[in-house]
């Protein structure tokens, strides 16, 4: 796709469904007893893995554009694999859920799945008693039945798959499950748990829950992505605009992306702030502001770790020295976003050097446009989409299908705001231009 520079955005933009928390209500309505309604779902690439996976282990799930019904029933052993496409919290949180259900399964992924880490999942849930396997700790996972127990576990990485696979194979499991995060990632599991009638207690990344709790279907309403909104906020500071997003999910485990902005001098506000479940919603208003270099380190990370590559495009706009560290989980995400976001920011010319957990950049520095590769990684290729918008020249970006994966309407909505600089003649591809 070719992608013409921008001179601004503006308006309302729509914001679609919090990923993490589509995910999430679909595996827990797929264990409860009753007929669940998600409101609001997501229905991109990844949460329809999701959907057509908790379908294989026998729920039932209804789709009316975005209000699914599922109707939850006791895991049975899949006949075929269970194919999890490209989503590592698919993956992830089921086969944790599976383990407690006391089913066999087989777990597969796309190629990028493939590559990423399991023994993370694996090796705590064994230690609760499940009979998984990895291949080389990677996929295809292989589930056998096994009766699971509460265990005591200190996470060595903050991650909220983890600690989520971990949660929900205690539904399933014997005694009492104690769960210690040093920096506590993102929390929709705990805040959910207790809408289907589960209780646990959660303070200062200390998690208790009784194990083998049953799950009684509920109603949910699912907030806009801030990881999705964090396109739109960054495409608003870099081309100085003045842009605004209705029910974006406010939960503080994640907006950390928000918090990093505000430490480089960008201004917003949140308005009518209200609740959806336990989860706290407003409308953002990103102001027209400028940015100044600062440093984040590991503490920063987990509550904005997806937006970690639109921070460091951000940083090449800064005035000063910005520092990124304790990033090094960005190494095993849908592709290496550590190498990606340093070697294509670079080919655009800006002053960025990798470390081995994050980057040194420095700012401000013109980005040029070039021909750019996404990594078929949709958070990749839609930071690349907006370091364009901002740079000198056209760019091209190789492969923007992956925007599908949390993001079906990316491009529509983007072409909906923004105004291009000046007419650039672009032959055959889709470009992205609104005059
Ligand atoms: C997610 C947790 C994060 C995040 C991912 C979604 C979740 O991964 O990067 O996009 O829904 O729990 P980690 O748990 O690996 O940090």
């Amino acid at each position: 796709m070719k992608i013409n520079p921008a001179e601004k955005i503006s308006g309302t933009i729509k914001i679609p469904a919090d990923k993490s928390i589509s995910h999430r209500a679909a595996m827990l309505a797929s264990v409860a007893s009753g007929t669940s309604v998600i409101e609001n779902f997501l229905l991109s690439a990844d949460c329809k893995s999701t959907l057509s996976s908790v379908a294989a282990f026998g729920a039932k799930v209804k789709k009316n554009d975005a209000r699914i019904t599922i109707t939850g029933s006791p895991f049975a052993s899949p006949k075929k694999n269970v194919d999890c496409g490209n989503s590592g919290t698919t993956v992830r949180l089921l086969s944790g859920l599976a383990a407690g259900q006391g089913v066999h399964a087989i777990f597969t992924g796309d190629n990028s799945l493939s590559k990423r880490p399991m023994k993370r999942v694996t090796e705590p849930l064994k230690l609760m008693g499940a009979k998984i396997q990895g291949k080389n700790g990677r996929l295809p996972l292989h589930l056998r039945a096994a009766k699971l127990r509460g265990i005591n576990y200190t996470m060595p990485v903050p991650s909220a798959q983890v600690k989520s696979a971990l949660l929900l194979g205690a539904l399933g499991a014997k005694g009492e499950i104690k769960i210690i995060e040093k920096i506590i990632s993102r929390d929709h599991t705990e805040r959910m748990l207790p809408l289907f009638g589960v209780k646990l207690t959660s303070h200062g990344g200390k998690i208790k829950m009784e194990c083998g709790q049953k799950l009684k279907a509920c109603k949910i309403k699912v907030p806009g992505d801030i990881s999705s909104a964090a396109f739109f906020i960054c495409a608003a500071v870099l081309l100085k605009s003045s842009v605004k997003m209705k029910d974006v999910g406010i939960n503080p485990t994640r907006t950390g992306f928000l918090r990093a902005l505000e430490k480089m001098g960008v201004k917003y506000n949140l308005s009518k702030k209200r609740f959806f479940g336990r989860e706290p919603v407003s409308d953002i208003t990103i102001m027209k502001s400028s940015l100044r270099g600062a440093v984040f380190t590991k503490k920063d990370i987990p509550s904005m770790i997806d937006e970690v590559p639109l921070l460091a495009l951000c940083a090449t706009q800064a005035t000063g020295k910005t520092v990124i560290m304790g990033a090094e989980e960005l190494a095993v995400k849908e592709c290496d976003r550590l190498e990606a976001t340093y070697s294509q920011l670079l080919k655009m010319g800006a002053d960025i050097k990798k470390r081995p957990d994050g980057f040194i950049i420095r700012g401000p520095v013109k980005l040029k446009g070039t021909s750019l590769s996404g990594f078929g990684d949709h958070r990749i290729i839609m930071m690349l989409t907006l370091a364009a918008l901002g740079a000198a020249g056209v760019s091209v970006i190789d492969n923007t299908k992956g925007v599908e994966i949390s993001f079906p309407d990316f491009f529509k909505e983007l072409e909906k705001h923004i105004v291009v600089k000046a007419k650039i003649p672009s032959r055959g591809a889709p470009s992205l231009i609104k005059k």
